[in-house]
């Protein structure tokens, strides 16, 4: 049997998508290896030490570039050897230098229904477009920021009455079954990239949809 997925999480906050994923790693099949945050502040980096997994912090405001802090960053990131970099709240844009290094082998969640709603502030603008839905993306990182291909989606009505707040709350319950689910396939093999994701030994053209039968897709 081969080893566990080793998988670095890179942070900015909060960290529950990170505590979701510490939460699910015997029962999805990886191990968390480390945990990176580029806020030193940063509330996850408690749940790292809390759930016994190294972390560091990579301060982008003590480097003079982009580039310099990216260097640094990689650098953390290998000395974890992970098969897997999974962005979990991470606030940095990544050049496209550094996306290339990791082609592949790196994951987002974001708070929308990709390709809609790429950047900030998603619940805002959703709610004040008069959306009747909205829900998380886990994607692959390429360079184009939020634009990477889509794996898995989960989507929720926005009910009447909806504030920012209850908004995100229902989005981030989301995405704690979204993210595990997703290393899960990755860490069974059953999701890969190669040129592209590929899923069950099919290219994936469109992104599979949460349901909470999802689990059991053959
Ligand atoms: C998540 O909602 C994620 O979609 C977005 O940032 C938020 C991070 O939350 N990219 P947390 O730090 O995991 O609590």
């Amino acid at each position: 049997m081969s080893p566990p997925l080793r998988v670095v999480i890179l942070i900015s906050g909060t960290g529950t998508n990170l505590q979701a994923i510490l939460d699910a790693q015997r029962t999805e099949g990886y191990t968390v290896a480390g945990v990176i945050s580029n806020r030193p502040q940063a509330a996850g980096l408690a749940r790292a030490a809390q759930a016994g997994v190294p972390s560091c912090v990579v301060d982008h405001t003590r480097y003079p570039d982009r580039p310099a802090f990216e260097a640094a960053l990689e650098a953390e990131i290998v000395r974890f050897a992970p098969d897997l970099i999974a962005l979990a709240g991470f606030m940095r844009v990544l050049t496209a230098d550094f996306v290339a290094r990791f082609e592949g082998r790196m994951l987002n969640v974001h708070p929308s229904l990709l390709p809609a709603y790429r950047g900030l502030h998603t619940h805002a603008r959703v709610l004040a477009a008069g959306e009747h839905w909205h829900g998380s993306s886990i994607h692959f990182v390429t360079a184009e920021l939020d634009g990477g291909p889509v794996v898995l989606q989960g989507r929720l009505p926005i009910r009447p009455g909806e504030s920012e707040d209850t908004l995100r709350e229902r989005v981030q319950g989301l995405e704690h079954r979204l993210y595990p689910t997703a290393l899960g396939w990755i860490a069974g093999r059953r999701l890969r990239w190669q040129d592209g994701p590929w899923f069950d030994g099919a290219p994936l053209h469109e992104p599979i949809q949460w349901s909470e039968a999802v689990d059991c897709v053959s």
